[in-house]
């Protein structure tokens, strides 16, 4: 769904009603009409790509320990959704390949978050890129990270796929920063943009996708400044405040 060409993406699947980074948050996202998702990438002990946010299964899984410590076997075992809440209970850590195989029924975006940003993960980029291509998603999945290296890479390696810098803060030289990588998406955190820098982001050539807005104001305040896209954890929400908004408007 698209309003004044402003689109949705649910963060970490829909984070806020179910557990992230999961398929049961994808559907939900699929189901209320979002135009994409954004999920993290990391890399487990056997070459698996694994979804999930944090360097560590604990915070959000059964599990323990480090993702890359784990092979794809006992990843596997691991349940994503109970300790969300009792009725997820079951909900696996998926892998980028089931995303991808998954989003086969339907035609979201995929905001593909490389997490480098802590751990380098050596090879990370090309499996990611091998998975794109093995399943033909290239025409849908937008690659970031906050390790610009990462971007780097992806861009020496696949200058096809549409690539974004993340930022949590923005520094002084951000103008430089955006004018020397010559990429196609800005994504700053919700906090740190600005009018200002929106424009110098759109007039070089940018699109904008702040994360992560939750709050109906600051959805309103972002669609007000001509954002390309908002990330939230209540996409279901900021479809209706972006619907109830443009018919006032
Ligand atoms: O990609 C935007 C956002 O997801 C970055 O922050 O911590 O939620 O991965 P985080
Ligand atoms: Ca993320």
């Amino acid at each position: 769904m698209i309003l004044q060409n402003i689109k949705i993406f649910a963060h970490r699947g829909s984070k806020g009603t179910h557990p992230e980074n999961t398929i049961a948050a994808f559907q939900k996202a699929a189901e209320t009409g979002a135009d994409g998702i954004e999920f993290d990438v990391h890399l487990g002990a056997d070459g698996e790509l694994v979804i999930i946010h944090d360097e560590t299964l604990d915070r959000t899984t059964s599990l323990t320990g480090y993702v890359k410590d784990h092979s794809s076997q006992e990843l596997k075992t691991g349940d994503a959704g109970v300790k969300y809440a009792k009725k997820f209970t079951g909900e696996r850590i998926p892998f980028l390949r089931e995303v991808f195989d998954w989003a086969k029924g339907n035609d979201l975006l995929m905001n593909v978050e490389i997490k480098t940003d802590k751990l380098a993960y050596e090879g990370i980029e090309q499996k990611i890129i091998d998975s794109i291509r093995h399943h033909q998603m290239e025409q849908r999945v937008i690659l970031s990270s906050f390790n610009h290296q990462s971007i780097e890479k992806v861009k020496l390696l696949a200058p096809e796929l549409e690539r974004a810098l993340l930022f949590e803060g923005l520094p002084d030289n951000l103008e430089q920063i955006l004018r020397d990588k010559q990429e196609s998406g800005f994504h700053p955190d919700k906090n740190s943009l600005t009018e200002a820098t929106n424009e110098i982001a759109k007039t070089l050539g940018y699109k904008v996708r702040p994360w992560v807005a939750n709050e109906e104001a600051d959805i309103i305040k972002l669609a007000k400044m001509g954002v390309d896209v908002i990330m939230t954890d209540f996409p279901e929400m900021a479809l209706k405040a972006l619907k109830s908004w443009q018919a006032n408007g």
